[in-house]
């Protein structure tokens, strides 16, 4: 790369920083950038993908131990808001206790991330939203497993 398309992609790259700076927190900034817990979980205790009011999709997969969310990753194909949103919710959710997790909202995610531009605080409840469906249908296979185990047992005893 010559020194002068160096130095125009340096300037450019700087130029696009100083307008997020204007609108964006440090906070949003640095998890665009560099998304903590990005990606998907394979065999995950729960999952969800959700589409929010703007189309864009957030899934959130997670690993269960003793109670606890022991591993939790996230994807969306959304804004940079949403990127940084789904980071959060997954920061603020790893290693709480499922039910501790599943009160985490968007105003608790706005907050962590010293808040939003008005037009993409949606993008904080996409990521609430898709923490909660997920851990509703983690709920929901721990009863179908029960279920499941009840019918054996009834299938084993002949009733
Ligand atoms: Fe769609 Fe941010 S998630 S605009």
């Amino acid at each position: 790369m010559s020194s002068d398309f160096e130095k125009a992609v340096n300037e450019l790259q700087e130029s696009i920083m100083e307008d997020a700076r204007k609108i964006y927190s440090e906070k949003v900034i640095e998890r665009w950038l560099n998304p903590r817990n990005l990606g998907k979980i394979r065999k995950p205790d729960g999952f969800a993908k959700v589409k929010g009011p703007c189309g864009d999709t957030m899934q959130i997969s997670f690993k269960v131990k003793d109670g606890k969310l022991s591993k939790i990753k996230f994807m969306t194909d959304g804004c940079a808001s949403s990127i940084a949103a789904g980071s959060m919710a997954a920061e603020l959710a790893q290693g709480k206790r499922i039910e501790e997790a599943a009160e985490i909202s968007q105003q608790m995610i706005l907050d962590a991330l010293d808040g939003l531009p008005e037009e993409s605080v949606h993008c904080a409840l996409l990521a609430s939203n898709a923490l909660k469906e997920a851990i509703k249908k983690y709920f929901d296979s721990k009863r179908n497993d029960w279920a499941k185990q009840w019918n054996e047992d009834i299938a084993t005893r002949g009733e």
